[in-house]
């Protein structure tokens, strides 16, 4: 199937050339390691994570299924699959791939466990690509989903107006629909938070930007309202 320029190719290919697939993965990195934790990830598992970005999260899991299981990254950047791709730490058991979670290079019913960690909501169309998450998952297989921009997180609405490509603001009850009507079962929500101290440091060196207009703001994503995780079964 073909698809036009997704305008997001374009955007986070300046992203990693920026370093910033870096500073993505070290900011996510304290939640997703409590996601991973959750999908009870064993060895010989098939794997895929969605928008992975430098990859990051595609190693962690490669290395919990190793030896026979395999972990994949697809990403619609190929500057972040180039980065991801370049990491001297890739595990033999991981793969990635210049893709479109709306046409995902993988056959049906092929993975147990997908992950999608701050890509969904700028998908062209989300329901397209959970339509496609659903056809390459076993049954019995579950979908994760992480979002920080989500209309019960007011300090990330501003987001669509600083970032220069369409993002869709989902409420955490659309979320499971979107989940249910793309197939999936047993629809769930929660919040993650980053456990990580907020040092004295951090609060002397804040400056306002990205929603967060005053240090309490940080405080109270941080230590309240957190990341949102919707996750299902086929
Ligand atoms: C905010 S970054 C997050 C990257 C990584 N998951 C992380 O946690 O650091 C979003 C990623 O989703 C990718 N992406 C956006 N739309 C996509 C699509 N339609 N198909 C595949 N990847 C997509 C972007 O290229 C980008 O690398």
């Amino acid at each position: 199937m073909m698809f036009p320029m997704n305008p997001a190719a374009l955007l986070f290919d300046e992203w990693a050339a920026a370093g910033r697939d870096e500073s993505m993965a070290r900011g996510h990195w304290p939640m997703v390691s409590q996601i991973l934790g959750r999908m009870q990830l064993a060895p010989g598992l098939a794997c895929l994570d969605v928008g992975c970005g430098n990859g990051y999260a595609v190693r962690e899991m490669a290395r919990r299924v190793a030896p026979k299981g395999w972990a994949y990254g697809v990403d619609v950047a190929p500057r972040m699959i180039e980065q991801a791709c370049q990491n001297p730490q890739n595990p033999v058991n991981s793969q990635f791939q210049v893709s479109q979670a709306e046409c995902l290079p993988f056959a049906d019913e092929s993975m147990d466990r997908l992950l999608s960690v701050e890509a969904l909501y700028y998908m062209p169309d989300p329901l397209m690509a959970l339509a496609e998450f659903y056809r390459v998952a076993r049954p019995g297989a579950t979908v994760w989903l992480m979002v920080d921009f989500y209309q019960e997180n007011p300090y990330s609405h501003c987001w669509a107006d600083l970032v220069e490509i369409p993002m869709h603001l989902y409420a955490q009850q659309e979320y499971m629909a979107l989940m249910t009507q793309a197939g999936f079962h047993s629809v769930q929500v929660d919040r993650v938070l980053n456990p990580t101290p907020l040092t004295p440091e951090e609060q002397a060196n804040f400056k306002p930007g990205w929603g967060y207009e005053r240090w309490q703001d940080v405080v109270d994503f941080r230590t309240r309202i957190g990341s949102l995780l919707v996750w299902g079964q086929k």
